[in-house]
């Protein structure tokens, strides 16, 4: 999501309007702008693009000199007016809007219900508005502190109040946002590019921070109410460049992003030291869960390949038979389902014409049916029995990175809690890969922070005729993802294969001129791959190994090694399908490929 807030003499309205355009890239399935008109607060929320919300206001022009806005991807509640920003309290004396996730919000929700508070939303954010009420006293400022002192999650806030209306009170944690500086005016917002028209002096505000804005300054505090003192710096980039936050590319944008969307998705969903699952959404019975017969994943594209990296999970954690189809073939072939089979279609965009298709036959041969989708309120996600979102955020590379990995996580944890109701994993189990989940943000960070290796590695490749790709066991379907990466954005024929099968015909490929990608992280089949490695090493190819960072061999049995922080192997694709989407990113970016919009291919397929 996207937020944005002014005070100052201009008009709020126009401006606000104008810094969500620039933030509509973050959201767009609803929007609403709150403004405080002679100490009362004025609200407009529309659902859809921003252009929906742009025809209110010009219907019913308003002038204001503080406001706030928000424009919406949605997390908790399906896109509709209600479940727009901003949200109020009960009375309407006070408005939010919020980026990010607030983890403890069903508890609070009921206690704020018991206490006689009336909720209007099916959102996580309301919550806020009536708590900020609850502890209001005179002052916003400390109401806002007993409020964040009893919120879990992610946040980047907005609040104003009539009660108070020289002021916008923002606060920031594990979710971007930024103050921009000006002369008898201040801004705020989730990302730079939306300021940019008006200021280039922005302070950055970190976790923790609680900011007080007026038209003439900006005070920042602790939530013990310390001023803190950050640093206003001058931003010399350009809008464009901006709205890809600094990146190039959307699509380097999204891998970096990687870190935050795999953890957004497990956020409040996972509790690693209690060994815990809750996914809220997901109301398959206990009993169905126990006696389900077996599984049937479909999808089209990268998230086919997220499919097969879930068969692994579902067939280890859970112990339940599942086989991976693409939806393209699927929906024409005579498959044997009943109603003990679950059918789990998987879509980034929601829209595939195969996987819905393929999704209403499950339906109609009376199969229980699962959605894993980022796109809330998409087609896939509405007739699905049931669904699991992956908390991505818009996705505009057309070649998916985030999806991927938002995918294999909430594949995860659902294998993981299935596991736990069908008892086939010991509580100690289930905390240790927990933990492992909950490890890998810091380790696709620590990697992405020092992942030169890879652009060395794409200089020397780049002219390259071909690629192949080898994995086995769970890596399998990441050298797929690999090789298809390389193919989508650089143009460049690529094949994954298992490697324990390329003796049965691409080894007739190898010669001096064939690059080899390997995936050779530490796990049951080590040996084995290692021994796949030797029989192209014999043939005089070129091996580039992804390996663990504590691999002290691999250096000597291949001719470059891209190292990666060690995981377990079941959550290692999270890990190893980082340096190949990055690997292709930069062959695209030497050939002088259009990384995001690669020819002939569409982000979103709904024809056949
Ligand atoms: C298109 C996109 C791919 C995507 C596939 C499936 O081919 O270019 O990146 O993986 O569709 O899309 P979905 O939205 O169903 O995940």
């Amino acid at each position: 999501c996207g937020i944005f807030g002014y005070i100052g003499e201009k008009n709020a309205v126009d401006i606000i309007f104008n810094g969500l355009k620039k933030l509509e890239y973050r959201g767009y399935d609803s929007a609403g702008i709150a403004v405080i008109i002679d100490k009362e607060l004025h609200i407009r929320r529309s659902v859809g693009k921003l252009c929906n919300l742009g025809l209110s206001l010009e219907e019913n022009p308003a002038s204001a000199n503080i406001g706030i806005g928000h424009t919406r991807w949605a997390t908790h509640g399906k896109p509709s007016k209600e479940n727009a920003h901003p949200h109020t309290d009960t009375a309407k004396t006070i408005v939010v809007v919020h980026n990010g996730i607030i983890e403890n919000y069903v508890e609070l929700k009921v206690e704020l219900q018991k206490d006689g508070q009336e909720f209007k939303s099916e959102t996580d954010t309301e919550v806020i508005a009536h708590l900020i009420k609850k502890y209001y006293k005179g002052n916003l400022f400390c109401a806002i502190q007993k409020t964040l002192s009893r919120v879990t999650g992610s946040y980047a806030l907005g609040i104003i109040s009539k009660n108070e209306p020289d002021k916008i009170i923002c606060a920031r944690q594990d979710t971007s946002l930024i103050i921009g500086v000006g002369t008898g005016e201040n801004f705020m917002a989730s990302d730079i590019p939306a300021m940019l028209p008006y200021t280039r002096d922005m302070i950055f505000l970190e976790n923790g921070d609680i900011a007080e804005i007026t038209a003439e300054k900006v005070v920042i505090k602790n939530i013990k109410g310390d001023i803190i003192n950050r640093e206003i710096k001058n931003i010399r980039w350009d809008t464009v460049q901006a709205e890809k936050n600094g990146y190039k590319y959307f699509m380097l944008k999204e891998i970096f992003e990687q870190p935050r969307t795999i953890e957004d998705t497990f956020r409040g969903r996972i509790y690693s030291d209690e060994g815990r699952i809750y996914i809220e959404e997901v109301k398959l019975k206990e009993e169905y869960i126990k006696n389900m017969s077996n599984i049937y994943i479909v999808a089209c594209g990268t998230s086919y390949h997220s499919g097969l990296v879930s068969k692994f999970l579902f067939e280890s954690f859970a112990k339940i038979p599942a086989e991976v189809d693409i939806a393209s073939e699927f929906r024409y072939r005579d498959v044997i389902l009943d109603e003990k089979t679950l059918v789990v279609a998987i879509s980034q965009s929601g829209e595939t014409a195969d996987t819905l298709a393929a999704l209403r036959l499950a339906k109609s041969k009376g199969c229980q049916t699962l959605a894993v989708c980022n796109v809330v309120g998409s087609s896939i996600s509405r007739e699905a029995m049931h669904v699991i979102y992956t908390h991505c955020g818009p996705e505009i590379g057309v070649a998916s990175t985030k999806a991927f990995t938002g995918q294999v996580t909430a594949l995860y944890i659902l294998a993981l809690d299935w596991a736990c109701k069908r008892k086939t994993l010991t509580i100690r189990e289930l905390k240790k890969y927990l933990k492992e989940l909950w490890e890998i943000p810091l380790k696709i960070n620590k990697f992405l922070k020092n992942s030169q290796s890879v652009y060395d590695i794409a200089k020397v490749f780049a002219n390259k005729r071909g690629f192949l790709y080898l994995g086995r066991h769970i890596n399998y379907p990441v050298a797929l993802e690999g090789a298809l990466k390389i193919k989508e954005i650089s143009y460049i024929h690529a094949e994954g294969y298992a490697a324990g099968e390329m003796k049965h015909g691409p080894i007739a490929l190898i010669d001096k001129s064939m690059p080899i990608v390997a995936i050779v992280v530490k796990g049951k089949i080590y040996e084995k791959i290692i021994s796949n490695i030797e029989e192209v090493k014999a043939r005089g190819g070129t091996i580039i190994a992804v390996a663990d960072q504590s691999d002290k061999e691999i250096g000597n049995k291949s001719d470059y090694v891209i190292y990666i922080p060690e995981t377990d192997e079941f959550v290692s694709p999270l890990m190893t399908v980082i340096p190949l989407q990055l690997l292709a990113y930069y062959i695209s970016v030497i050939l002088g490929c259009d990384v995001d919009q690669p020819r002939n291919l569409a982000k979103s397929v709904t024809v056949e």
